[in-house]
């Protein structure tokens, strides 16, 4: 990846117009008011970032911590820091409420350290309701930017150091996608990449098409250059991130399918495990399945959210597939890869849902056997199609359904799991355990968790474990002590 020498930036000269260029010179120069900060206070700097909302929100606070450490501000997990950013999500009301409790929070603790700068960024800020409110009721936020112009962050904080006044920079869309920029990475041995940004299905209870704009797909050079960076680095595993992964390519100047693109991938040496999120089920071709049944590297799990089991609220979500196409799909899915974990999302409670819809939704659950499940409320949202619709069911009726819900996942879950027990297994070794020091925890290709006895030098690397016994949604294993 294209790096620049800060310290070959004039700043005496105006910035760029064009970007990354522009956007390097402004980190070069708030980095030098931060550092006359830093000499003022005798310390170091600080930042927090919480992170709500999807993988893609995680991936885009990695770039905006990217940039900040550019800058020179040091991460810190508490938001006691000079510098507190909020990236937000609006996926489901709570989502919002939880952002603007955590805000009241902030705004107290600003009022004992008056040099704080408060940034809000992400999905909720793409909402004019929601902008409006933070600017009439939370006065003290210093910046507001949205999902198009994270790249932008080091000029919009040079603007709120001249200028003294809330610094708002929302685009409505955008055509661009920035390469090149800073970059700061969670793990060592495991990223994220986006292959797309945007989404073009507009499921109608959906709020992310309004808040991500439309659908637009990297260039297969700058993703393959990505990844062959990251290989180099060390990282192993990496998981593909879009909206609708199989709808990669369809807008390039030059077509190209996802699954064409995850062969590419699958030649880079060093990567050893591919995973993608999120599939939609209209959208999965019999080249990807043929492409996961013949690969070595992609992993042997596929999230494919369902939303409802019945074919009639299916039409009315704008999903374009049905209760059978989805089955017939699965079938399709297991034959090709037997031993293949599937996961998906679940919505109680949309309009109209009726008593028989939801039996449906059961029923795929019985049929299927998810791993796991994501299960939600629906949540009205504003400007989708579904906030209008009639029949919006009763709070106490979707309670209700959510926890028969719940339980039939769990109840099949426990069914499907224990696969493995007794064979010997390949683990990316992610973390010490939280309740042992002694124990390391890692994942199967399906993305299983697995815990057993080993050095923490194993963090980071793929070794074979032994899976001694299935405790339900995880294994105990040992490892096999050629590994050590
Ligand atoms: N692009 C992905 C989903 C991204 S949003 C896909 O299509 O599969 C993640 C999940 O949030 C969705 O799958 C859906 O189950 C849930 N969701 C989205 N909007 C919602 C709403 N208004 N109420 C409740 N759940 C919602
Ligand atoms: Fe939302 Fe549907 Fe797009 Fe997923 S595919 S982000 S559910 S509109
Ligand atoms: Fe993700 Fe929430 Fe935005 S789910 S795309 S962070 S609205």
């Amino acid at each position: 990846m294209l790096e620049f020498d800060l310290d070959k930036i004039d700043l005496t000269k105006e910035p760029a117009i064009e970007e990354p260029q522009r956007q390097w010179y402004y980190i070069a120069k708030c980095r030098e008011a931060v550092k006359a900060k830093s000499e003022e206070y005798q310390r170091p700097l600080t930042y927090c970032i919480t992170t709500f909302g999807c993988q893609m929100n995680s991936r885009d606070s990695e770039k905006i911590a990217g940039i900040l450490r550019q800058i020179g501000y040091v991460e810190v997990e508490t938001e006691d820091a000079d510098f507190v950013i909020y990236n937000t999500c609006t996926v489901r009301e709570n989502a919002n409420n939880r952002v603007f409790g955590r805000l009241g929070y902030a705004g107290k603790l600003k009022q004992k350290h008056p040099g704080m700068i408060i940034a809000l960024c992400g999905c909720m800020m793409q909402e004019a309701t929601a902008v409006e409110k933070i600017k009439s009721s939370y006065r003290f936020v210093d910046i507001i930017f949205g999902t198009h112009n994270i790249f932008k962050l080091a000029e919009l904080l040079m603007t709120r150091l001249d200028s003294k006044r809330m610094v708002i920079d929302l685009w409505k869309d955008t055509q661009m996608i920035v390469e090149n920029l800073p970059n700061e990475r969670k793990y060592h041995f495991k990223a994220g990449v986006n292959i797309m940004f945007g989404c073009n299905n507009f499921c109608s209870y959906c709020i992310v098409p309004y808040v991500r704009g439309r659908e637009r797909s990297r260039n297969p050079e700058d993703i393959l250059e990505e990844i062959r960076g990251l290989a180099k680095d060390g990282v192993v595993e990496i998981m593909l991130l879009g909206q609708n992964v199989n709808s990669y390519g369809k807008n390039l100047e030059q077509p190209m399918t996802f699954a064409s693109l995850l062969q590419e991938i699958e030649r880079i040496e060093g990567i050893e495990r591919i995973r993608f999120m999120t599939s939609h089920p209209k959208d999965l071709s019999d080249e990807l399945i043929d492409v996961m049944k013949k690969s070595t590297k992609v992993c042997k799990h596929m999230h494919l959210p369902i939303q409802s089991g019945s074919t009639r609220l299916l039409g009315i979500m704008n999903r374009h597939y049905t209760k059978e196409s989805y089955l017939e799909l699965v079938d399709k899915i297991r034959s090709a890869v037997p031993d293949i974990s599937l996961t998906t999302d679940i919505i109680v409670g949309f309009p109209g849902e009726t008593e028989e819809d939801f039996e449906e939704t059961l029923d795929v659950i019985r049929r299927v056997g998810y791993d796991s499940a994501f299960t939600y409320l629906y949540s009205k949202r504003t400007g989708t199609p579904a906030a209008t619709m009639d029949g919006q069911v009763a709070d106490a009726v979707a309670n209700e359904r959510f926890d028969r819900l719940l339980k039939e996942v769990q109840k099949n879950a426990t069914r499907s799991a224990g696969r493995e027990e007794h064979t010997v297994q390949k683990v990316l070794v992610e973390e010490v355990s939280e309740q042992n020091a002694e124990v390391l925890t890692g994942r199967l290709s399906n993305n299983i968790l697995v815990h057993f006895h080993g050095p923490h030098e194993l963090i980071g690397k793929i070794v074979e474990v032994y899976l001694d016994e299935s405790k339900g949604f995880y294994y105990m294993g040992s490892l096999i002590q050629d590994n050590a």
